[in-house]
């Protein structure tokens, strides 16, 4: 009997997460559908994921436009009939002081980051509720749960798009769609500014991409009738001394320091 062959869109799919995303998917015989918006990078992704397997396609989409998500989720449904796992995993980070940012910080991260998952899954959305058992799976954010110094654009879009995922995954149990919200701390990719000694010191206790693949790789595995909604998931180990740091573009902001005076002079840097 022939097998049904599964379909999935990788959006990020050029580095990082959404590559390693790609590779555990195509190692279980899934066809993916990589996407990214900087045609080099994916093709050299490509290239690499291709060690693993052949069924393998690139769509050049930048998800912040309505008309190039829409026209690549067509041209995959002309393709094959279906898609059966749609991972949303592009984003960018900009971070910094927030009296340094401008409106252009703002469209950058919130287009990206909510606007085009919400892109995405609109969709696929329709096409997903025809066919059924079919799964959403978002890379958000533990910075979508929890707010912190120099993360106020960041932090906004992925507290946008927990929100999103939080409605979308019960309106998804109505239609047969199954959503799933993941949230991770700290993951050793391109994100964290690789000049950084401290950022490279740290490197080795963020989570390894591997960890996000394993978790997609489980949540396809699971029976239909077991839904994770949102998984949250940070290295073991507390680094403090990352905090307020900057990662993506834009410069260095200062430590932040907390001075405390006891009543008897004492003073403590905390
Ligand atoms: N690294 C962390 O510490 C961390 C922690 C929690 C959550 N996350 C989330 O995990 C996801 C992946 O991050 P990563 O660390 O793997 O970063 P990454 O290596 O920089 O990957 C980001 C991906 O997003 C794509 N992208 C950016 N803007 C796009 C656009 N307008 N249209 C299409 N694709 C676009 C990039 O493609 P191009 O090559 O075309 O630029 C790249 O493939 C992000 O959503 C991030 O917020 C990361």
């Amino acid at each position: 009997m022939k097998r049904i062959q599964k379909i999935a869109i990788v959006t990020g799919a050029s580095s990082g997460v959404g590559l390693e995303i790609t590779k555990k998917l195509v190692k279980r015989k899934i066809k993916v559908y990589m996407v990214s918006h900087n045609e080099d990078r994916l093709d050299s992704a490509k290239k690499e994921a291709e060690n693993l397997s052949k069924e393998i396609e690139t769509i050049v989409v930048d998800v912040r436009k309505r008309n190039e998500v829409f026209k690549a989720v067509s041209k995959i449904l002309e393709a094959n009939e279906k898609i059966d796992y749609l991972i949303n995993c592009a984003g960018v980070s900009i971070h910094g002081d927030f009296g340094k940012l401008e409106e252009r910080d703002w469209n950058e991260v919130l287009n990206t980051n909510l606007k085009g998952v919400f892109l995405f899954c609109r969709a696929v959305w329709p096409i997903m509720k025809v066919s059924g058992n079919c799964q959403i799976i978002t890379i958000s954010s533990a910075s979508g749960n929890t707010g912190y110094s120099g993360g106020s654009i960041y932090c906004a879009s992925k507290f946008g798009v927990n929100g999103f995922m939080e409605a979308l995954a019960l309106e998804g149990q109505e239609v047969g769609i199954k959503v799933t919200n993941i949230c991770p701390g700290q993951i050793n990719t391109a994100v964290w500014n690789p000049n950084d000694p401290e950022v490279n010191k740290a490197r080795a206790k963020m989570l390894n991409t591997k960890a996000i693949g394993e978790l997609v790789e489980f949540l396809i595995k699971r029976p239909w009738n077991e839904h994770y909604k949102k998984i949250n998931v940070n290295p073991f180990a507390i680094q403090p001394y990352l905090k307020g740091r900057n990662r993506g573009p834009g410069g260095k902001f200062p430590e932040q320091k907390n001075i405390i005076k006891t009543q008897k002079n004492k003073t403590f840097r905390i």
